[in-house]
């Protein structure tokens, strides 16, 4: 499997800022075959970023969408006006969606349920807060999420369906989760996934995110476990972003 690089812009970049971003990294990535690169901006970029990435190995995702296909559903956006913009990835259940928009774990189903049901592949974020990590909850909650996220939902494998863990304490605060943190968290995610799918589990990329940056992204790339990663703020800068893809790009070249 390609290991993959998703940059999750969050609210940043005007429309112009986002277009000229990618027509850069379009530029500079030369190795356009070793890893996959999802840029999913806002909303507001994806119509004109989606033209940019026509016929570029490139790779669009949202970071939202409604689970109803349409209706009176003020300032929300649909599955099918994504897919009209050909986005391949909808990020789901993200801890600043959980947290700050009060999204609880069957609100993320229903989306997943929706977006698997129109053929787009969505990204499902998991992770515990520093309170559950210190209590010895960690896996405890992602056992949680998983099950309240996938629950009833059939089909889910390896080529529809991508999960991230996403520790809440290491978003946006420079504390990375450590090697053996990672390590260890995304082996026991692919051993819940494997209870609960089967062998269609084993396959599904698991990527992680918190504070992923150009110092620790070549020996996060090289932990076990690791299929590649959900960028926040190091997404955002064209040298840090494109450094990153090197350095997974070079892991891979080292085999
Ligand atoms: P940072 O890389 O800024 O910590 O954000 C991670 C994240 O939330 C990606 O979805």
């Amino acid at each position: 499997m390609k290991p993959i690089v998703a940059g999750n812009w969050k609210m940043n970049k005007t429309v112009d800022e986002g277009v000229s971003f990618v027509n850069e990294v379009k530029n500079r990535i030369l190795d356009k075959d070793s890893a996959e690169v999802i840029f999913c901006p806002p909303f507001t970029s994806l119509f004109s970023i989606a033209n940019l990435l026509d016929n570029s190995p490139f790779y669009l995702g949202a970071q939202n969408v409604h689970h109803e296909i349409q209706g009176a559903y003020t300032g929300e956006v649909s599955i099918q006006m994504l897919k009209s913009l050909s986005v391949d990835y909808v990020i789901l259940g993200h801890s600043e969606r959980r947290t700050i928009f009060g999204e609880s774990g069957e609100f993320v189903r229903d989306k997943i349920n929706t977006v698997l049901n129109q053929g787009i592949k969505p990204i499902l974020c998991i992770g515990e807060a520093l309170d559950e990590r210190r209590s010895g909850q960690t896996e405890k909650v992602l056992q949680k999420q998983l099950e309240q996220s996938l629950n009833g939902i059939s089909g889910i494998n390896g080529d529809n369906f991508l999960l991230a863990y996403e520790p809440i304490w290491a978003i946006g605060t420079g504390n990375t989760a450590t090697e053996v943190q990672v390590a260890e968290a995304h082996a026991k995610i692919r051993s819940m996934v494997g209870n609960m799918l089967g062998k269609n589990g084993q396959n599904i990329p698991i990527l992680y995110g918190g504070s992923v940056n150009v110092d620790n992204a070549g020996s996060l790339i090289d932990t076990n476990g690791v299929d590649g990663f959900l960028i926040g703020g190091a997404s955002l800068d064209i040298e840090s972003f494109c450094k990153i893809i090197e350095l997974v790009t070079d892991n891979i070249k080292r085999g």
